[in-house]
């Protein structure tokens, strides 16, 4: 029998391994992978010990550039136990909601700058079974997230604006991770864009639990293994 992994018994089990793997972790953000062969793509990351996936969803609005949107979540879906870290890069995050959360999303990333009240959204994202995470771009300040940590499972702190992979990461957002950090000691903080073996240890000591890495991952020579293994060991000195 096919197995039904967009089922919320197969999201509970997969939400059970993101919410016990030992942080901070790296996630590949799909962004930068081959799309020719994204089957080949998760199995050389599951092979390389990666816990999850980012999914970067662009809508050509709220960001100048498009990428993919649910269909073909759902046909990752098919082939994949990662939980899928999904980033709604979208003008209108909630209209297209349903459709990820049956694609097999497990968590659901909306931005704070497209939600004059983002807590209906976020508590109808946790009534479908996902984890709820709140996005904020490099000039969005904390207090604009600080009034709704008690309605998320995590933030996610962009540190390039988003759009494009490859580009450079800015340090300037590093007092919204410590200022989340100290609101919320244990709150999962990822950050997003730049994040690579020269970053990632600063980014973990200002209190980053989950490292975004599209091209710090997919590199050319394709050794996604050591990849992992380099930011790992920049994972850890950071934690010292
Ligand atoms: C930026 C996306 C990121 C991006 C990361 O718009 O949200 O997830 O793909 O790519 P790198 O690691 O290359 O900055
Ligand atoms: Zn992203």
């Amino acid at each position: 029998m096919a197995v039904d992994r967009s089922s919320p018994s197969a999201r509970a089990e997969r939400l059970k391994v993101w919410d016990s793997a030992k942080r901070p972790f790296v996630t590949p953000s799909l962004l930068n992978c081959n799309f020719a062969k994204v089957g080949a793509e998760l199995d050389a990351l599951k092979a390389a010990g990666a816990v999850g996936v980012h999914l970067d969803v662009m809508d050509g609005h709220f960001v100048p550039n498009l990428s993919y949107g649910a269909p073909v979540a759902a046909d990752w879906r098919k082939v994949t136990d990662f939980p899928f870290d999904t980033h709604l890069m979208m003008s209108d995050p909630g209209r297209y909601l349903d459709d990820f959360v049956k694609a097999g999303c497990d968590i659901i990333i909306v931005h704070i700058e497209v939600l004059p009240d983002p807590v209906p959204l976020l508590r109808k994202i946790r009534e479908a079974g996902c984890r709820a995470s709140l996005c904020l771009n490099p000039p969005t300040p904390y207090s604009a997230i600080e009034p709704y940590l008690d309605e998320v499972d995590a933030v996610l702190v962009m540190s390039v604006m988003p759009g494009f992979g490859g580009q450079k990461f800015d340090p300037t957002v590093l007092p919204k991770v410590r200022a989340i950090r100290a609101a919320r000691p244990h709150l999962p903080i990822s950050i997003d864009g730049g994040i690579n073996k020269t970053t990632a240890a600063e980014v973990v000591a200002a209190g980053a639990t989950q490292l975004v890495v599209g091209s710090g991952v997919f590199r050319p020579d394709g050794n996604y293994a050591a990849a992992l293994a380099e930011l790992a060991e920049e994972i850890r000195r950071g934690s010292l």
